[in-house]
């Protein structure tokens, strides 16, 4: 379904009834990458996911996308279904902008999720292979960064074992245009260290890492989610930065326990 937000047509979907959960999506997917999650947790729960602006079939707007931009895409798909707080699960990128959205919106969230994501911002060496990396998709399409892209995305066990799961993430990053992909790069560059926020969550929460995450790796999570507040630590083993994509039953399990308790 489509809906107009901040002046641009943002693509969502609204499925089951409960307690709203909002699934925001990784960079360079879009929101077909928690097509398992949707199946799994719609006859528990509402479950909501959303293309974010440059992204799937949602508007192209001209970026930089900063993430409280994005956090207020999200924040204005609730208004528009009347959602006043809703569990936020951020995987990656969308784990950036949930943590956006709670800085701007804390009253508005009732959990919160931060899967395979980092708390801190990006150094200076992070921000320019960003910069570059925007460049070469403007330049030479998104094909171009998508072969290097998969090698962090994935652990080296689906890359070299699981066929189905590498063609499924190279061909919903496809769907990407390079622009939308560009604008998203430049404004995670830009986004601030969440660290100090994250010790003053007053909300349940939870944390979940692939234990082969190379992208944001599960020592580093466990640093900055002992420093969490009401928060617990999953680890799901046999997957890479994407541990939805490849442990999804792992995965919905820790969701689905996460959202029982709330
Ligand atoms: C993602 O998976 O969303 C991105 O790899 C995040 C990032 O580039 O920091």
């Amino acid at each position: 379904m489509k809906t107009s937000i901040n002046g641009i047509s943002i693509n969502y979907r609204d499925q089951g009834r409960g307690i709203p959960v909002i699934l925001i999506h990784a960079f360079p997917m879009n929101q077909t990458m928690w097509d398992d999650q949707v199946l799994a947790l719609a006859p528990i729960c509402r479950v909501i996911t959303m293309d974010l602006r440059g992204f799937g079939a949602s508007d192209i707007p001209l970026g930089p996308y900063w993430m409280a931009l994005m956090a207020s895409d999200v924040r204005g798909v609730m208004a528009r279904l009347g959602i006043e707080r809703a569990v936020l699960v951020g995987l990656s990128m969308g784990g950036y902008v949930a943590m956006s959205f709670y800085r701007n919106f804390p009253d508005s969230v009732s959990g919160l999720v931060l899967a395979d994501t980092r708390a801190a911002g990006d150094n200076p060496e992070g921000r320019e292979r960003r910069f570059a990396s925007a460049s070469k998709a403007e330049r030479e399409g998104v094909e171009s960064i998508l072969d290097e892209m998969v090698q962090v995305l994935l652990s080296q066990t689906a890359i070299s074992t699981r066929p189905d799961v590498v063609n499924r993430v190279r061909q919903i990053a496809l769907q990407n245009h390079p622009e939308g992909l560009a604008a998203a790069q430049r404004g995670m560059a830009a986004r601030p260290d969440s660290t100090d926020l994250l010790t003053r969550t007053d909300c349940p929460a939870l944390v979940i890492v692939g234990a082969d995450d190379r992208l944001s790796p599960p020592e580093e999570a466990r640093r900055w989610q002992e420093r969490m507040p009401n928060s617990r630590l999953a680890i799901i083993h046999g997957a890479g930065h994407l541990s939805n994509i490849e442990q999804p039953d792992l995965f919905n399990q820790a969701l689905a326990n996460f959202i029982s308790t709330l």
